[in-house]
């Protein structure tokens, strides 16, 4: 494990952009999984300004997202659809038909699921996985939990979840119960992981995450037997680290 810790916002952000436009470089075909979040907002800003510049092109690139609400529609405008767009697909040359996000709206959404396996299996490896931290240890909706799934899968949402991202929505109501996401064994299959953390709140689950017992209920915990995970951390988010 790898891990880098930033005194400003502006140098982790430059960081992470340089590992993901780093990969496209060298590999022009590459297959990114994206995360949505506030941590990765001013990483994509950053990729943007940098693709702006001509240095690197998606146009041969695959995206994979980790996860979607199930029931919102695609063009809510706090979709995962609509936030990638906004933050990241509108600035860049990734064709329309590359850009994977799970269908939160399928009629059939345990198909859904099978569909988006298949289709990840279809592109081989990820070569880089972006993920942010959820403060009960989720990675992507992989909840606390006495087991996880490996697949992509439905998931009803930790009520604290919801609450967090409440803060996007008008009310608590109007956050969907259910989602998704990518399981943890799609997670861990990816060539290269990229954490990214920000933020005093998240330092205990950090701390877990990265140095505590490898459990279910701290997901983000089974990064550990990663070989290859690089850590991105402010210096607020890497407070308790030993
Ligand atoms: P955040 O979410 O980036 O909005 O804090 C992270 C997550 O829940 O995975």
């Amino acid at each position: 494990m790898n891990v880098l810790v930033f005194d400003t916002d502006d140098k982790l952000n430059e960081a992470g952009a340089n590992i993901i436009s780093g990969i496209v470089q060298t590999s022009p075909r590459a297959v990114l999984g994206l995360a949505t979040g506030g941590t990765p907002i001013g990483i994509y800003r950053q990729l943007a300004a940098d693709f702006e510049r001509g240095m690197f092109s998606f146009r041969n690139a695959v995206t994979f997202n980790l996860d979607e609400y199930v029931g919102l529609p695609e063009d809510h405008p706090e979709s995962y659809h609509s936030y990638m767009r906004h933050h990241l697909f509108r600035h860049i040359d990734l064709p329309d038909a590359q850009a994977h996000l799970p269908n939160g709206n399928a009629a059939d959404p345990r198909a859904e699921c099978r569909r988006y396996d298949e289709l990840i299996e279809r592109h081989g490896q990820i070569d880089l996985q972006l993920l942010g931290l959820g403060h009960n240890g989720h990675i992507g909706f992989n909840e606390p939990a006495h087991a996880l799934t490996k697949g992509t899968h439905v998931v009803e949402l930790a009520e604290a979840t919801r609450k967090a991202n409440a803060r996007y929505f008008l009310s608590l109501d109007e956050v969907p119960c259910q989602a998704i996401t990518m399981g943890v064994g799609t997670i861990l299959k990816a060539k290269k992981i990229l954490l990214v953390v920000k933020g005093a709140d998240k330092a205990d689950i950090v701390a877990k995450a990265l140095q505590g017992p490898i459990t279910t209920d701290c997901p983000a915990s089974l990064l550990q037997t990663h070989p290859n995970l690089i850590v991105l951390l402010d210096r607020a988010a890497a407070e308790k680290l030993g």
